[in-house]
């Protein structure tokens, strides 16, 4: 029997199977509120998935990095999530907002007025970021954040995830992966501070368990999941000789925390460094709550995990964002749609909602 196809019951939450979609960023939300097209895309997502999760989502005016992307801190964007939550309880699968605050990545084109790139620390991060008005710039080196702001930061962390609560997302996922602001704060590289969010592991891990006992004690420990990138190098995070030790120090430190889940990120599929499996053993020892893997999965290495009991659900990408039917595919060996790289990031419905499912596709 497949366990991947069949309904699962972890914590409070009875998924319909044990497929997550993985946070895409798509760039289609204008204003950075989400609106009737993006409710669209996830409705047609949620009948293959029994968890959604959403694009990076900002918690703060300043974490808006990327162009087109939503942030879930004023009441416009609350009222746009609201139609996606609905759209996709409708069609029987949760929803966890993904908080992403992108951090020194980004550019002020961008940003609302008044908001700026901020990081732990005043190190540039090699790479480009592109814009609407000016195509793709460097980076900007960003403003170390003060202890005020770092304060600051994690009551938007707070505020974003009562907001979460009210337009109907079970939860929110933290985005702590892939070069933003939570994992510039553990990386040595990026956070070269000298007070108690700075040096040992201890300290740089601070931080993101300062955002997950905010966060947990505004909506609960059920509702709160985080997503982590051991081995990751993307947005210019160099591997390091510590960085094995210091996440099994995330793991022991978040499960004392209680969340929800953890969501571990593997790129190698797509071109990065390989993710030792001793460290996701290691989380897996570590971390006694829901444990999700993601990364170039396809359905039969998705079941010979879970069946491996290396994890307890399997995030999906490039294959759900190309196949909203991406269930009824795998289940008949139907070919797959693929993803088109070049809508990606672009506004409006080609490459987001014309994807063609089965029955809609001639004889
Ligand atoms: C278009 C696109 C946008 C992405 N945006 C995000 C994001 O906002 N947050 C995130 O954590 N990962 C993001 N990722 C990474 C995916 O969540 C996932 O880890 C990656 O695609 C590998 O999984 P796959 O092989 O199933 O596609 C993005 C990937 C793609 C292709």
């Amino acid at each position: 029997m497949s366990l991947l196809y069949s309904p699962v019951t972890l914590g409070p939450y009875t998924f319909k199977n044990r497929i997550a979609m993985s946070p895409m960023t798509r760039s289609r939300s204008q204003g950075n509120v989400p609106d009737d097209l993006v409710a669209e895309y996830y409705r047609q997502r949620a009948a293959s998935a029994g968890l959604i999760i959403t694009e990076g989502t900002s918690p703060s005016p300043n974490g808006l990095g990327y162009p087109r992307i939503p942030g879930i801190f004023s009441a416009a964007q609350v009222a746009g999530w609201k139609k996606i939550t609905d759209a996709v309880h409708s069609k029987g699968a949760k929803i966890f907002v993904q908080l992403m605050h992108t951090g020194r990545i980004g550019h002020p084109n961008n940003l609302p007025e008044g908001a700026a790139v901020v990081g732990p620390s005043a190190v540039l991060a090699a790479g480009e970021m592109y814009s609407d008005a000016e195509g793709p710039k460097p980076h900007p080196t960003p403003k170390a954040m003060t202890e005020a702001d770092v304060k600051t930061a994690i009551g938007e962390y707070e505020l974003s995830a009562k907001n979460a609560v009210a337009a109907g997302f079970e939860g929110i996922e933290l985005h702590g992966a892939n070069g933003y602001l939570l994992e510039q704060f553990i990386r040595p590289n990026s956070n070269t501070r000298t007070d108690a969010y700075g040096g040992s592991i201890e300290n740089r891990a601070r931080f993101v368990l300062d955002v997950v006992k905010a966060t947990t004690a505004a909506i609960g420990k059920d509702k709160v999941g985080i997503r982590l990138s051991p081995f990751g190098v993307f947005n210019d995070m160099p591997l390091y000789p510590e960085m094995e030790a210091d996440y099994a120090y995330l793991a022991r430190a978040l499960n004392a925390t209680g969340l929800f889940y953890i969501h571990l990120v593997d790129h190698s599929a797509m071109g990065a460094p390989a993710v030792p499996q001793s460290i996701k053993d290691t989380f897996r020892k570590e971390f006694k709550g829901v444990l999700i893997l993601s990364g170039g999965y396809d359905a039969a290495r998705a079941e010979s995990d879970l069946a491996a009991g290396k994890a307890d659900l399997i995030a999906v990408g490039r294959p759900l964002l190309a196949n909203p039917d991406l269930v009824d595919r795998w289940k008949t060996g139907a070919p797959l749609n693929p993803p088109d790289m070049d809508t990606f990031y672009t506004p409006g419905a080609k490459g987001y909602t014309d994807y063609p499912v089965l029955a809609t596709q001639p004889a």
